[in-house]
């Protein structure tokens, strides 16, 4: 008979770099693991204005020590490490000097596995089965690291994926091949109207303004596209009686907040708590506790 754990990582030790703002993803973090009995620490990074580095303040980074070295002195104190950075790929780096499991809480515009998961377990709660649905992505696939992950965790089932954005943010051709060569890209489209009434899922995001360069063009590109698509009340009503409205958050103006109301919208809450479920088990199963 198996006996139930419940504090499966009591007296462990967890730590959340985070070299980019998050409201979720760390707190979701930090509150799994203390429920299943860790401690955790988080530790905030930011751009040194001198060196234009990426430095945890009042480590010593700001003495010149590298990411990688940081990072290798952590993974000696604590059990697993949970890391955010602007940079595609430095999560990677972080898990090659590591020696305790590291989890990627978002890469730049790479990836962002723990949301796919919980986006995964969303879709799958909200319908009752993923296999046979037909999937919108709406918004900023190019840099949406989102829209990565859930695409890459949506080609191991039997779907049909739209993809709606701006003709500039549509998805890299390394994440349209996947999806291609998992046979689950249906459509690339700019026409979020029409095909609202044919989706179970329809997934918004946010246009990534941060992602766009630091200068007047850079900024005018994303004026333009910043208020490309948002789903209000009227073309919900367009929607299926069981469609189920998510978004990974934060919003800006994408989902217009007379929709929070409507049953089928699970961004509000559900898919939120969602992350702590996805987040407790993904931590449990890292460290070998179930
Ligand atoms: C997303 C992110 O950081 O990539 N947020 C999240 O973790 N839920 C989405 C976004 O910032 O647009």
């Amino acid at each position: 008979e198996r006996k139930l754990i419940l504090s499966p990582l009591e007296r462990m030790a967890i730590c959340c770099i985070f070299f980019e703002p998050s409201s979720r993803t760390m707190e979701s973090f930090g509150v799994a693991a203390n429920k299943l009995g860790a401690f955790t620490r988080n530790l905030v990074g930011e751009r040194d204005g001198k060196t234009g580095e990426w430095v945890i303040p009042y480590s010593s980074m700001i003495k010149g020590e590298t990411f990688e070295d940081t990072i290798a002195t952590l993974s000696t104190f604590y059990d697993a490490i949970v890391i955010r950075h602007p940079v595609i790929g430095k999560v990677a780096i972080a898990a090659d000097h590591s020696v305790v499991p590291v989890i990627n809480g978002g890469d730049g515009i790479g990836e962002h596995p723990t949301q796919g998961l919980l986006d995964l377990f969303t879709i799958y709660n909200e319908l009752g089965e993923v296999d046979g649905k037909h999937i919108v992505l709406v918004g900023d696939p190019k840099n949406g690291r989102t829209i990565h992950s859930l695409i890459k965790i949506l080609t191991h089932y039997d779907v049909k994926v739209t993809i709606v954005a701006p003709e500039q943010l549509m998805l890299q051709e390394e994440y349209r091949e996947e999806a291609k060569r998992a046979g689950i890209l249906k459509e690339e489209t700019t026409e979020f109207e029409r095909v609202i009434p044919t989706a179970d899922i329809v997934y918004m995001t946010r246009v990534q303004g941060e992602r766009f360069p630091n200068n007047p063009e850079g900024q005018a590109a994303y004026e333009r596209v910043k208020d490309a698509y948002i789903m209000t009340p009227e073309i919900m009503a367009t929607a299926k009686p069981k469609m189920a409205l998510m978004h990974p958050l934060p919003r800006k103006n994408e989902i217009d907040t007379r929709c929070d109301a409507d049953t089928r919208s699970a961004y509000k809450h559900r898919q939120m708590r969602n992350g702590l479920y996805i987040r407790e088990a993904l931590l449990a199963a890292v460290l070998g506790k179930v």
